[in-house]
């Protein structure tokens, strides 16, 4: 009999492809993925099981109901995971419209497509930071309050409460992972830690926001993705689990690391690395701190990350030193038009001015 499918949205970006390669890989189901291919998409990602005939990728846009139903109906996927999503919060804070729709109105279109078809879960890929800013309280807790500061984050709090809206209302088995920070191989340049990869390796300075004591919890991509799929197939239907490490770094203290670990890998010098860490005009609206707390996953699900920040900063080091040429291609002409965009006014000056 021809193995049920999966149905994994945003399934060409940085996440999303690290959770099709690992459905493959631990389950028999056929995985369908659909993806816009936004400036955050690309097929590379999913290069090594492209040729697999359990997965099948179609590009489009999950806030179409017409292709999103005929998807539901011609492949009767079991379950949703819903990756898709506008991702970068200082992308939100220079134009909010796509965030909107892409994360608000494409969940809503995909909770309604799931109601219509059966769809028996529906794992909705959610964020720590739709908490807000947690500086001088405890860890949240999936209760707490939601409190976004950013236009990304209130469009990711907002498809959070449909999400159990449609919980409520129809019964829709859905499910909530609220992840913190993620990191690892094939993340976009735009994102703190590559960023700060490609900008010390091309002897450019690396921007640090405000005072670089911000606090984030930093979550190997793969440990996220085995979260996942423990929430997927077992987690309670409408609960909420929060997934992070428990462990909290400053913005200085992480990029330290990263040098150190570029130091040591290109038997380079550690100081001029250093050296390049520039304070810039902070980010507007910047939360101080994300805490979670992960009582729940680890309790009901005993999941917990196998992957600690050292090992997976040289993991991902690594990594990005034998793809330079992947690198250097998602920081294409766009790129640099955004880049521009965020950065050119942010050295001494406030931005956005
Ligand atoms: P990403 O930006 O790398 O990838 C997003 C993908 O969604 C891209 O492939 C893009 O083409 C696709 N997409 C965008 N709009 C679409 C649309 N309308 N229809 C179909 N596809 C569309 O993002 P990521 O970092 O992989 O994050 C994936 C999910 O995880 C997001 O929902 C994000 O909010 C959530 N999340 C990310 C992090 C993190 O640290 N990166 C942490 C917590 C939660
Ligand atoms: P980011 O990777 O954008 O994730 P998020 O804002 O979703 O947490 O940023 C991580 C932290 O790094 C955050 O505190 C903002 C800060 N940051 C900088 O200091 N400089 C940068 O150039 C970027 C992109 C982020």
């Amino acid at each position: 009999m021809e193995e049920r499918a999966v149905l994994v949205t945003g399934s060409c970006g940085f996440i999303g492809s690290h959770f099709v390669r690992h459905l493959l890989r631990e389950r028999p189901w056929r995985v369908v993925s659909l993806d816009k291919l936004t400036y955050a998409g690309d097929l590379a990602r999913l290069s090594d099981v492209s040729q697999d005939p359990r997965h099948r990728f179609v590009q489009g846009d999950v806030g179409d109901p017409e292709l999103v139903g005929e998807l539901l109906r011609a492949e009767g996927p079991w379950a949703i995971v819903n990756f898709a999503a506008e991702s970068h919060v200082d992308r939100s804070i220079l134009d909010p419209a796509p965030f909107l729709q892409t994360n608000i109105q494409g969940a809503y279109t995909l909770l309604e497509a799931a109601r219509r078809h059966g769809v028996e879960r529906f794992l909705q890929v959610s964020t720590d930071e739709v908490y807000g800013d947690v500086e001088g309280l405890p860890p949240r807790g999936e209760n707490d309050p939601l409190r976004p500061s950013s236009p990304y984050a209130a469009s990711k709090a907002s498809a959070d409460l449909l999400c159990i809206a449609y919980w409520r209302t129809y019964r829709l088995p859905v499910l909530i992972a609220r992840s913190s920070n993620n990191y690892g191989p094939y993340q976009h340049p735009e994102k703190l830690i590559p960023l700060a990869i490609r900008n010390l390796l091309r002897g450019d300075s690396v921007p640090v926001y405000g005072d670089g004591r911000q606090v984030r919890d930093w979550l190997f991509v793969e440990d996220n993705c085995r979260a996942l799929l423990e929430i997927l197939e077992r987690g309670q239907a409408g609960g909420i689990y929060n997934v992070a490490t428990g462990v909290r770094t400053a913005n200085f203290e992480l990029l330290r690391r990263i040098c150190e670990i570029l130091a040591e890998e290109l038997r380079s010098d550690l100081e001029s690395y250093l050296s390049r860490i520039e304070l810039v005009a902070d980010r507007p609206g910047h939360d101080r701190e994300y805490a979670v707390s992960i009582d729940r996953i680890t309790e009901e699900l005993g999941w917990k990350p196998l992957v600690d920040l050292q090992e997976g900063l040289r993991r991902t080091v690594r990594w990005f030193l034998e793809n330079r040429g992947w690198l250097e291609r998602a920081a294409d002409s766009a790129y640099h038009a955004y880049y521009e965009a965020v950065y050119a006014r942010r050295w001494g000056m406030s931005w956005p001015a």
